[in-house]
């Protein structure tokens, strides 16, 4: 059994630098978001497990809304605040298992890496229903047990592969239990996610330890690792984009 990882213990010092959003990855999920957000008019947007509010602003801008960034740990809450400050985003404290909304308010949300740190799923799925309105859909970007992909990560740092495959649901148990809670499956996709413009970008990031992965190695497969990565960044003559592909599950509000 895999340790719950602590944002407010580790993680948040480096969390905003080392996975800042690059501008064709912002707009790579815009346009995800954008294609499967439904078609009813979004006033209202919940961000949930928004952390240093990576995507807050950017659904915000982007769906001309009110976002609610829900973040259980309050360094990162912090951070959002100071560095993705907004005027149609709130950054509130709560959890995917205690929402500070009314029934039905939400038109549309995004649990953007957040699933797999959800301890008690079924009740979270059942709180997202209720802040949901009719209809309204819920993105949710993930990785599945079944389904990792071919992850540069993997390479330098083998064990993670592993760990993923230990920590993340498969898509079927993930479509079951909100199937169960009153969503419908109703589009799985593929988003294109450029993570650095080169390899050194890339050490360099990983270097901030932003990944909540690194929690589960030992201090010497880190450093191994790193030690390889920054090798061959060391080593690189032209800069190669690192890009892999996400899942995006987009799951619909059904009406009771
Ligand atoms: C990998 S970060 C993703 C943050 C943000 N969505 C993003 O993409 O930058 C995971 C976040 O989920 C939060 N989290 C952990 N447990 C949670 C829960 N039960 N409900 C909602 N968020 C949770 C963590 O505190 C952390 O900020």
């Amino acid at each position: 059994m895999l340790k719950r990882v602590d944002y407010d213990r580790t993680l948040h010092p480096g969390y905003a630098r080392g996975r800042a959003l690059l501008p064709v990855s912002r707009a790579a999920w815009l346009r995800a978001f954008r294609i499967h957000a439904g078609d009813d008019r979004i006033e209202m947007i919940l961000d949930v497990g928004s952390g240093t509010g990576r995507f807050s602003p950017v659904l915000a801008d982007g769906f001309d809304a009110d976002v609610v960034g829900v973040e259980p740990s309050l360094r990162m809450r912090e951070i959002a605040r100071t560095e993705s400050a907004h005027p149609a985003v709130t950054y509130a404290e709560g959890s995917a298992a205690d929402v500070p909304l009314p029934d039905g308010a939400a038109d549309l949300s995004l649990m953007f890496l957040v699933w797999h740190h959800v301890p008690d799923r079924a009740a979270a799925a059942a709180e997202l229903a209720r802040a949901l309105a009719p209809g309204a859909r819920l993105l949710m970007a993930t990785t599945f047990a079944d389904r990792l992909k071919d992850l540069l990560l993997y390479r330098y740092f083998p064990r993670t592969r592993q760990i993923d495959v230990e920590l993340f649901p498969t898509l079927a148990e993930t479509v079951e239990l909100f199937d169960a809670a009153g969503f419908e499956h109703t589009a799985l996709t593929e988003v294109r996610h450029r993570s650095a413009e080169s390899l050194a970008e890339y050490a360099a990031r990983q270097r901030l330890r932003a990944l909540s992965v690194y929690e589960h190695l030992t201090e010497a497969e880190y450093e191994d690792g790193m030690a390889a990565l920054e090798a061959d960044a060391a080593a690189e003559t032209e800069p190669r984009p690192v890009e892999a592909d996400c899942d995006l599950l987009v799951l619909t509000r059904r009406p009771d």
